[in-house]
């Protein structure tokens, strides 16, 4: 049983297959040859909100000739209290897959545990890997192997976004540098599991000199919103703007995985001056979600 539960679990060779074939299926759309969802239905039970996650999957699942089935959370049993593992039980005998949203890792591996059907983790509080392989994906459509090359992100460096780009780092072999603030930054222990080339700093201008992708994510994520206050006072002055990307590589990438929130992680005139590749990578979610979904049931 395959399941895509979190970067750190996805073989290299898995990760491999999965890109290769997003080329396929972006080329190749709305004129598949083969529908290696037909006859199947897959649950979606999402937990947190979500735009692109959801309509890539319904789209993606129903263009691979399946069908959907979206499931918020708070109206299911499971909003109110019934078990993880006895929902998991239930939806693994009716339906074919599951895509779940939700805050706890653990939660989401319990659920593939006892559901006994190809799981997807659409994002917990502590990855997030179908927008990395997204993100690898659009870095290398656009500026080839991403093998060898910088990789700056700057912000929420202990986010599921940030993390799954640490595991991703040890095995898609870019160099990963993170910039943010203390309170902010991954476990040491993170780090090493990851066995890539992570630099994990404070300074925003070392991290950014000479880097061929500049990547954010918010700095309040779904679940932190208490923390707010505090998040947007420590990560002041770990913004994408301007004068970060002057330090960049010339013709650095700038990708954000969005929701984007301008004049936070981001200014205005950045997020617009590169809102091509931004949207190119929102877009290909679609392709990339398309290939996990094939590799998953192939
Ligand atoms: N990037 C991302 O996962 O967006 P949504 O929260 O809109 O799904
Ligand atoms: N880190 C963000 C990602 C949103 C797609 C969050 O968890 O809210």
């Amino acid at each position: 049983m395959k399941h895509l539960l979190s970067i750190e679990k996805l073989a290299r060779a898995d990760m491999d297959i999965i890109l290769a074939d997003t080329v396929t299926l972006k080329r190749e759309r709305g004129r598949h040859a083969q529908l290696p969802l037909a006859g199947q239905t897959w649950a979606m039970v999402f937990s947190k909100s979500s735009t692109r996650t959801r309509v890539s999957f319904e789209v993606g699942i129903r263009e691979l000739g399946g069908q959907v089935i979206f499931l918020p959370s708070h109206e299911i049993q499971l909003g109110r209290g019934e078990p993880i593992k006895d929902t998991a039980r239930v939806l693994g005998r009716m339906v074919h897959g599951a895509i779940f949203r939700t805050f706890a890792q653990s939660d989401v591996e319990e659920f593939a545990h006892y559901a006994h059907i190809p799981t997807i983790n659409a994002l917990t509080d502590q990855e997030h890997p179908c927008q990395i392989l997204t993100d690898i994906f659009t870095f290398q459509e656009k500026r080839g192997p991403v093998q060898g090359k910088v990789i700056t992100f700057i912000g929420d460096g202990a986010g599921n976004v940030a993390t799954s780009l640490v595991f991703a780092a040890g095995k898609a072999g870019f160099e990963l540098r993170l910039a943010a603030p203390k309170a902010f930054q991954p476990a040491a222990e993170l780090v090493k599991r990851s066995g890539g080339k992570i630099v994990v700093t404070e300074d925003v201008k070392a991290a950014a000199a000479g880097a061929d992708l500049l990547y954010t994510d918010v700095w309040v994520s779904m679940g932190r919103e208490k923390e707010s206050a505090e998040r947007l006072h420590q990560m002041n002055g770990y913004q994408v703007n301007a004068d970060v990307v002057r330090l960049a590589r010339p013709g650095a990438l700038v990708m954000h995985c969005l929701p984007a929130y301008r004049g936070k992680e981001i200014d205005e005139e950045t997020f617009e001056a590169h809102a091509q590749t931004i949207f190119d990578q929102a877009e290909n979610r679609l392709h990339v979600q398309k290939a996990i979904l094939s590799w998953l049931v192939g």
